[in-house]
């Protein structure tokens, strides 16, 4: 039999070692799946996750709706309740009660699995005039420092230092009130946006926040903090100004779907030549992403308000930056490799948000793609289809790649690290069970 040529990818890639021995639950995909029918986006973990930490803010009930049943969303859960937050879920619906705060403590265990956690820190200052918040740490995809978010509640007047690998914030005198200011973020952080505008609606006085991140998350917690009669305008834009109020008040909110989700599906309808609906998803939050479909070859119909429809196209290579938002955003970078990974002609991709998030590729290249990695830019270089095989998830968007590449792959693929997956995907299986892939967990 004559030698095929077989395209290895150009650099070495270190490949994780996944002929474990061990009896970790594992996710087999059955590849070249046709996927068909129609799906419903849950909520945004990204908001959910910072309005329940905003959910601090306010001393007697919040209602909040369209919660996603996740992992994170369970030890987000957890630390309110290490604060003394009462909380009680009824599927979507999680009811909280924040009025006997017991403690200025979030327990290290749960934030140092969580780095959303860190988002207790304003709210709890700003509310009782001190916080005691281990560091997050650092993750797979980078550093994460917090820096940008201790600056700037330093600036709002609070005492900061880290000791023990813990951030302690406390004010001093205004009966320990921060007091409002102008702050200019060094780079637009989703989270020190968060952190500054929760600490800042009770501050006293104006705070204005310049270089603000624009994310669709901060947003929505601004409208949650509005809600409940916090005082915030411009969310959304690159200036927001927040009027300090003395006590909010109790409300009822509905969390935004999640546009991570939404487009994790709408690259599953397009690495398996597959046409899809996507209901529950909000359009604008989307723009980035509907772009860069179409530039690759898939067409994508807006049906409803919030329905999108993808047909899928011969799919052929672009480029992709990510960039904070409006840009195309970085927790799709992953998914979006794998998809060019099998369309026609080169891609590069570059990875501008984290130091570290193209974990990806080596197990993406043990399918048979070939992707190069210089630095921070993937170069990828379509392939006519890939292969089967075991890999090892490394974080939470590489593992949502790898589950794609394994329904459009020849063959078994069998994902480790599932942990990763539960973090962030509300029924992911299900959904896409119930759209014709043939996967299922397997403990060995
Ligand atoms: C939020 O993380 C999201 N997480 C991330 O989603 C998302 O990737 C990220 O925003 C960017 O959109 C949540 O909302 C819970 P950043 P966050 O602060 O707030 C640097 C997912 O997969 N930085 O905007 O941590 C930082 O190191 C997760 O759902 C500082 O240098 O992101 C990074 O390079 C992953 N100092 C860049 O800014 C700081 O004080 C963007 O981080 C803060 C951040």
């Amino acid at each position: 039999m004559e030698d095929k040529a077989i395209n290895f990818p150009l650099n070495s890639t270190k490949t994780n070692n996944v002929n474990s021995t061990t009896n970790e639950t594992v996710l087999e995909i059955w590849g070249r799946a046709s996927l068909q029918g129609q799906v419903k986006i849950s909520g945004a973990k990204n908001s959910a996750l910072a309005i329940m930490a905003g959910a601090i803010l306010c001393p007697t009930d919040c209602r909040i709706s369209n919660i996603p049943s996740l992992v994170d969303i369970g030890r987000m859960s957890q630390i309110l309740q290490a604060l003394g937050v009462k909380l009680t879920r009824n599927g979507d619906i999680l009811d909280i009660n924040a009025r006997d705060i017991v403690s200025q403590e979030a327990p290290y265990d749960i934030v140092s699995q969580l780095r959303a956690s860190f988002f207790v820190i304003g709210p709890l200052l700003t509310r009782l005039g001190v916080a005691r918040v281990p560091l997050p740490g650092g993750c797979a995809i980078g550093a994460r420092p917090v820096d940008l978010h201790v600056r700037g509640l330093q600036a709002l007047g609070a005492d900061v230092m880290i000791e023990s690998g813990t951030v302690l914030a406390g004010v001093k005198g205004r009966g320990g009130r921060l007091k409002g200011t102008k702050i200019y973020l060094d780079y637009p952080s989703v989270g020190a946006t968060e952190t500054i505008m929760m600490a800042a609606t009770l501050a006293e006085g104006e705070t204005i926040i310049e270089n603000a991140a624009c994310e669709p998350e901060v947003v929505d917690l601004a409208n949650f903090c509005c809600s409940m009669g916090a005082k915030i305008k411009g969310a959304g834009t690159q200036t927001i100004t927040i009027a300090g109020v003395d006590r909010l008040h109790s409300t009822d909110y509905s969390i935004i779907p999640d546009r991570i989700e939404a487009g994790t599906f709408l690259v599953a309808g397009a690495i398996a030549n597959s046409e899809l609906v996507l209901t529950h998803v909000i359009p604008e939050h989307l723009s980035a992403v509907i772009a860069k479909l179409k530039e690759i070859g898939c067409q994508i119909r807006q049906e409803d308000l919030n329905c999108l429809r993808i047909i899928p196209g011969h799919l052929r290579g672009t480029n992709i930056e990510t960039l904070p938002f409006p840009g195309f955003p970085t927790d799709l970078q992953a998914q979006f490799m794998a998809l060019l990974a099998v369309s026609e002609g080169d891609s590069l991709i570059s990875e501008t948000v984290f130091e570290n998030r193209l974990h990806h590729v080596a197990e993406l290249n043990r399918m048979g793609a070939n992707i190069y990695v210089k630095g921070n830019h993937a170069i990828v270089r379509g392939v006519p289809f890939l292969s089967g095989a075991p890999v090892q998830a490394t974080d939470l968007r590489a593992s949502a790649a790898l589950v794609l590449a394994g329904i459009a792959a020849r063959g078994k693929t069998v994902v480790r690290g599932l942990q990763h997956l539960d973090r962030g995907y509300e029924n992911l299986e299900g959904k896409l069970r119930n759209l014709g892939v043939n996967l299922q967990r397997v403990t060995p």
